[in-house]
Parts: structure tokens; sequence; C-alpha cells
């Protein structure tokens, strides 16, 4: 079993190895121009958000990382816990190797999550190949209030045993949407998305997406650094950052709910995806480290705290709700304006 456990150890240890503080999520292409006076003050702004029909208190989530081993269990909990304080929704990780494995440690590594937190918003999470009754059973593990579905073809082509095909993935997700009891949510896993999977994703009935960008958690680093043979580094850049991504989803922001992740290190990333059309923003990378390097108690305080300095920025741009958040006068990088420009 130790050999199952361990590709689950192993993306925790490397993530952890290549967390960059700085990394380029694309945000800083984007600038929000300051205005000297405001009609908000900080008591008067509202932090809340809706996605489909979840209402979320707090703007921003824990995105899917962990569970499948005992050491991820004990993150999966201590997550969850920091979720529970912080009143943030979680996603765990791909939970296809509790569906492969008849395991109670391996199940425990995910139910966890619900069994710490029971009233909390949570999202189960598995690959775009997955059957139907797999997408319940991944549902009922945790008593999900969503599916997260994850489209992840540059981690799998560097993964040595990684899947091949992926050409059925799309009409598998259309049969997902259809016919699961819970609202679906596709995702990236960092590499981003493009106007032509959006409009892929939305002909198909996919109401949720989180384009989930470059310029955080690289999984092609992650998977190349797994191989004997380091083949892939020269693919370190591939994919759309999260602020293009975003620039993506703009002709389809009326269609769909989207959600920004990928790279989010701080409360001004969080501004500025919302000011870009996001409905929530996830974390992973960011609370993963948090949580690794200064504990429970220290991330908590730290969430708590980016809930009032985002009360502090909406006082500063004028905005009274996330949703005003759009209205934001915003100045792009050469760089960004030449992405839009191409791809408009
Ligand atoms: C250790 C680790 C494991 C991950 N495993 C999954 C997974 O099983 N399923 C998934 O959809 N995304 C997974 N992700 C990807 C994240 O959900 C997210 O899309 C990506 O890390 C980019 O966000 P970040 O830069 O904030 O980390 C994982 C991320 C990390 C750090």
């Amino acid at each position: 079993m130790s050999s199952i456990w361990s590709r689950k150890d192993a993306h925790v240890h490397l993530a952890e190895m290549n967390y960059q503080a700085h990394a380029n999520n694309g945000f800083d292409d984007v600038r929000l121009v300051h205005q000297s006076l405001t009609t908000v003050d900080i008591a008067d702004v509202n932090l809340n958000t809706k996605i489909g029909t979840f209402d979320l208190e707090v703007p921003f989530f824990i995105n899917a990382m962990t569970g499948g081993s005992p050491k991820t269990k004990i993150i999966n909990q201590n997550l969850s816990r920091i979720a529970k304080e912080c009143h943030l929704a979680m996603a765990v990780g791909s939970v296809s190797i509790a569906l492969k494995h008849d395991d109670s440690e391996i199940r425990d590594s995910f139910t966890i999550v619900r069994k710490e937190n029971p009233d909390g918003f949570i999202f189960s999470n598995i690959g775009a190949h997955h059957s139907l009754e797999n997408a319940k059973r991944a549902v009922d593990l945790l008593q999900a209030d969503a599916l997260q579905v994850h489209l992840n073809i540059p981690q799998e082509i560097v993964m040595p045993e990684g899947d091949r095909a992926f050409s059925s993935w799309l009409h598998n997700i259309e049969t997902l949407v259809q016919h699961l009891d819970v609202p679906v949510i596709v995702k990236e896993v960092g590499f981003g998305m493009s106007q032509e999977t959006i409009q892929q994703l939305l002909d198909i009935g996919v109401t949720m997406i989180d384009v989930a960008g470059r310029g955080g958690t690289n999984f092609i680093q992650i998977e190349n650094e797994r191989r004997e043979q380091e083949e892939f580094s020269y693919l370190y850049d591939w994919g759309q950052t999260t602020a293009e991504s975003l620039l993506e989803a703009q002709p389809f922001l009326s269609q769909a709910d989207f959600i920004a992740s990928g790279g989010i290190r701080n409360p001004l990333d969080i501004i500025k995806a919302y000011s870009l059309g996001a409905k929530a923003v996830g974390l992973s990378g960011e609370i993963l480290h948090q949580c690794l390097t200064q504990g429970n108690d220290a991330t908590i305080a730290t969430l708590l705290n980016w809930q009032e300095h985002l009360k502090k920025l909406m006082s500063l741009t004028g905005t009274k709700t996330i949703q005003e958040l759009t209205k934001t006068k915003k100045v792009f990088s050469l760089e960004l304006e030449n992405w839009k420009k191409q791809r408009n």
C-alpha cells in the first residue's frame, strides 16, 4: 500500500519544495487605479459571494490538494480545521485512490474532512475519465456539496504512469453534469483555461469553471521531478496565467460562474481576481505552505487577518460588495494588453 501512498506524499513534498512566494500569476500585470476619496467605510463592506447556489461567507476557499495516505490524512485534518475556524469552503484532492482501493485508511484520509467540519461546504474531486457511478461514490464519500472534475493533461503526459487517452473526457463530463445530484465544478490544475475550452464546457452545460491558472503550483515541474530522468523542464512555462485565464473568460462571464485560482498569494491578488470577474477564489499552494511551515493556529490567524485586509482594500477601492469589484478601474501591462489584443 505504501507505494500507492508515496505519490500523494511526493506531491505535497514537491509542491512545498518548489513553493515560490513571488511566482508570476499575471496579477502583477494588473494595476488597480488608486482613488484618493471613497464612499465606503470599512464597517460597511460585505465579503459574501455567491457561486452557483452556494453562499460563501468568505470570498476565498481551500482548493483541492490531498488525501490518500496516512501523512496526507493529517494534512487534510489540519486543513479542515483551518477551513472550519475561518469559515472557508474546502475541496479535497482527487479521491480516485479511495474509489480504486477498498481500504479504510485511504478512505479515512478524505472522510476526516467531513468529520472535522460536518456543516462546512466541502467539494469532492475526481479526474475527467471517471464513470457516473464513480462520480456518485466520490460525492457520497464526503457527503460533498459539489464535485470538482479536474482537467490535468499536462500533468498526465509528464507522469510516467499517467493516462495517455483523453478524447473521451468532454463527453464524459457531459454525462456527469447531466446526471449528478450535486453541481459539477470543472477545474484546471494550474495551467489555466482558454476561450475555446470554456466554450466547449459551456456547450455541454457546465456552469461553474475554475480556471486554475499558471503562476503557483506547477504540476509539470512536480511530475518531472518525480521522474528518473527529468526530460520535461522545457515545459515549465506551459499554460495561461490566472490573470490571462480570467481575460479569456471575459466573453462568458454571464454564462457561467468563474473561480479564479492558481498562484493566489495575498488579499490583493484576491481583489484583482474579483475585479476581473471571478465569483470565488481558491488557494492551494499558499495555504499548504502556511499550514506546513507555521502550523494551524498561525495559519488561522493569517487567514482571519486576510479577511480584515480584504475589507480594507475594498474600502480603498470604493466597493461595498465583492460583485462591485468588477467596476474598479484597471490598467494592464503591455504584456497582458498584448495577450488581450491577440486573443480577442
Ligand atoms: C499538493 C497538491 C496536490 C494537488 N492535487 C490536486 C488534485 O488531486 N486534484 C485537483 O483538482 N487539483 C489538485 N491540485 C491543484 C490545485 O487544486 C490547484 O489547481 C493548483 O495547485 C494551482 O493553485 P495554487 O497555485 O494555489 O497551488 C493539487 C495541488 C497541490 C499543491
